[in-house]
């Protein structure tokens, strides 16, 4: 079987957990072949995992073969502005999910979405692109997730919730259920989310205060 091309933005602490990520899901079946990164803060050349940083993010436009990317950025807003940025065709955006997640029934997922070791997603969720549900996080039922969410580790998200797109979980939140989280908004690590939160609002604490 041929392995696929695979490159990283963002050679940062979160690429490289990506980068470990893909390592994982090789150990299990033999998938990709990672290229390298591409990061606009890292020189070209930089070691980084194991893998050489290759250029600047723009540079993918110049890509002229088909190319798999995955986005190893934390920021919901930094990461969709990129995401957008990224025009060229040739460029593929995979789901990629750990072999120890556990995927359930009517799972669907958007392109571009992360799920990393550990995470639980039960049945009835919906996600849109470029979300990442990141170690140990548990997404219950009838959950919808908007685009370029960032779900940090140890996430708990409760059945009916909804999360609109760019919103920040912290690590170590719980959202009760059936609540909605708006556009923009940012849940503290370790908050409990009670009520709904505006959108472009800053939560945090327990419970869950602007
Ligand atoms: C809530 C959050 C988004 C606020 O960020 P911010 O606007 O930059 O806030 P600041 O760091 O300036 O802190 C402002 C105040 O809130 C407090 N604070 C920050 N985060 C808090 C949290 N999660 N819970 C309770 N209080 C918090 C700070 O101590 C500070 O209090 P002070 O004014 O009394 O000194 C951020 O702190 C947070 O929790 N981000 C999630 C981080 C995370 O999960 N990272 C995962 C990496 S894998």
């Amino acid at each position: 079987m041929s392995l696929k091309d695979i490159a990283i933005i963002g050679a940062g602490g979160l690429g490289k957990e990506i980068a470990v990520l893909i390592h994982q899901i090789n150990q299990k079946e033999l998938t990709w072949n990672v290229i390298g990164f591409y990061d606009d803060a890292v020189p070209s050349g930089t070691k980084v995992a194991g893998h050489l940083v290759l250029g600047k993010v723009s540079d993918l436009g110049k890509v002229d073969y088909n190319l798999n990317v995955v986005v190893g950025i934390g920021d919901p807003v930094v990461k969709s502005k990129m995401v957008t940025a990224i025009t060229n065709p040739k460029i593929s955006f995979p789901i990629l999910i750990h072999p120890t997640a556990g995927v359930g029934l009517g799972i669907d997922l958007g392109a571009g979405t992360i799920i990393t070791a550990g995470c639980q997603l039960t049945i009835d969720i919906k996600t849109g692109s470029h979300v990442l549900i990141n170690l140990n996080s548990t997404i219950g039922h009838d959950v919808t997730v908007g685009s370029c969410v960032c779900i940090m580790p140890g996430v708990h998200l409760s059945g009916f919730v909804t999360i609109e797109d760019q919103v920040l979980i912290g690590t170590g939140a719980s959202v009760l259920q059936n609540l909605r989280i708006g556009s923009g908004a940012r849940v503290g690590a370790g908050a409990i989310v009670t009520r709904e939160v505006e959108r472009d609002s800053t939560v945090k604490g327990v419970p869950a205060k602007q």
